[in-house]
């Protein structure tokens, strides 16, 4: 009998065509509910990163053999319940580094250089000619970013800033190699003193119990006057209560997010404000990219599934 596998949300035609010509796939979940019925009889789980895979989700999956996220970050998978039942956790490392980081450099630039509120105001029938003060941003050269979470993404943000000729500093749980600050020319700063004196904090960090909150209130009130916020790593990472308080007085100057606390509900003040740009958790959201993820979640099933190593497990990570 083929193995039966469980897409949580329809993905690319080729790469379903790819699961189904080996087991019998299964696509689409209406609610939680229907996942903890359908998990049953499951060998293996393609899920996405929205999809909360939680005790109760394993344990009802008897037999199953490996979770594959489609997506790096796998906060939303209990990866402790599934490491105590013998089920390999996978997900979609490196190829998306690139996507992601481009959009963090375009949040940048769209923060600093005010590009949604001047368009908006383009697009609104407002520009009556070039004025010396219309829409002045901040500029980038010479300023200092702080880079936390100096992994592959934190990385890839780091190379593209020397085209803005930018000064990086970064904080990571583990100091990179001497040669790797070099070819970076990124210096590392406590996490502290990053935050109190970039220009730029950008966040790149995983979710884990330890980065819940690190960018607390406390730290929030610690930037600079003027300076901005970036996450594209995970909403939980920042205290965004503060966040708002520091926009609204305008002593941030801006902040761009394409994650949020609990998405996809987002807290309403920030709609209310004119210094955010706010995205749709697409960091990883190109062509190429998410279609090469998507081969690569049923390239891990398939090799699970047929006796063989993983490619990219999570716990290799630890
Ligand atoms: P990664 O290579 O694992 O990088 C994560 C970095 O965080 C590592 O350098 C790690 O340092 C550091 N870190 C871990 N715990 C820390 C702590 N307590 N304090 C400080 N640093 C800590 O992962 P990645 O591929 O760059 O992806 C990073 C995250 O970005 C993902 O987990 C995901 O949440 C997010 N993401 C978002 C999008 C989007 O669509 N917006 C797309 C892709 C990824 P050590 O190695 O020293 O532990
Ligand atoms: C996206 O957020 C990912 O973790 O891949
Ligand atoms: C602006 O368009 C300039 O030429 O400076």
């Amino acid at each position: 009998m083929k193995k039966r596998v469980l897409l949580t949300h329809p993905l690319f035609e080729e790469v379903h065509q790819k699961l189904s010509s080996l087991f019998d796939l299964e696509i689409g979940i209406k609610d939680r509910l229907d996942l903890l019925e359908k998990i049953q009889d499951k060998d293996a789980l393609l899920c996405f990163l929205k999809d909360p895979v939680d005790r109760e989700v394993i344990e009802r999956g008897k037999k199953l053999k490996i979770i594959a996220n489609y997506a790096v970050g796998y906060d939303n998978i209990d990866v402790e319940a599934a490491a105590e039942r013998g089920i390999i956790v996978t997900n979609t490392p490196d190829l998306l580094t690139d996507a992601t980081a481009d959009l963090t450099w375009a949040l940048i630039l769209a923060v600093a250089r005010r590009v949604v509120e001047a368009h908006q105001f383009t697009v609104e029938g407002k520009f009556r000619g070039w004025e010396a003060r219309l829409f002045l941003g901040k500029e980038l050269r010479g300023k200092r970013l702080g880079i936390v979470g100096m992994g592959r993404i934190g990385r890839a943000v780091a190379k593209r800033a020397r085209g803005f000729s930018m000064e990086v500093v970064y904080y990571s749980r583990g100091r990179l190699k001497p040669h790797e600050e070099a070819s970076l020319c990124a210096r590392y700063l406590p996490l502290d003193e990053l935050i109190s004196t970039s220009d730029i904090v950008t966040l790149h960090v995983l979710l884990t119990k330890e980065t819940e909150n690190l960018i607390n209130r406390e730290r929030i009130y610690k930037m600079k006057k003027g300076a901005i916020l970036i996450n594209t790593a995970r909403g939980p990472v920042i205290d965004e209560e503060a966040l708002i308080e520091r926009l609204r007085d305008g002593s941030l100057f801006g902040a761009g997010l394409d994650v949020y606390r609990g998405e996809p509900e987002i807290n309403l003040e920030f709609f209310k404000l004119k210094n955010v740009v706010l995205l749709p958790h697409i960091g990883s959201a190109t062509e190429e990219t998410r279609l090469a993820m998507a081969h690569l979640a049923a390239d891990n099933i398939i090799a699970v599934l047929s006796g063989k190593p993983p490619l990219t497990p999570v716990w290799r990570e630890k």
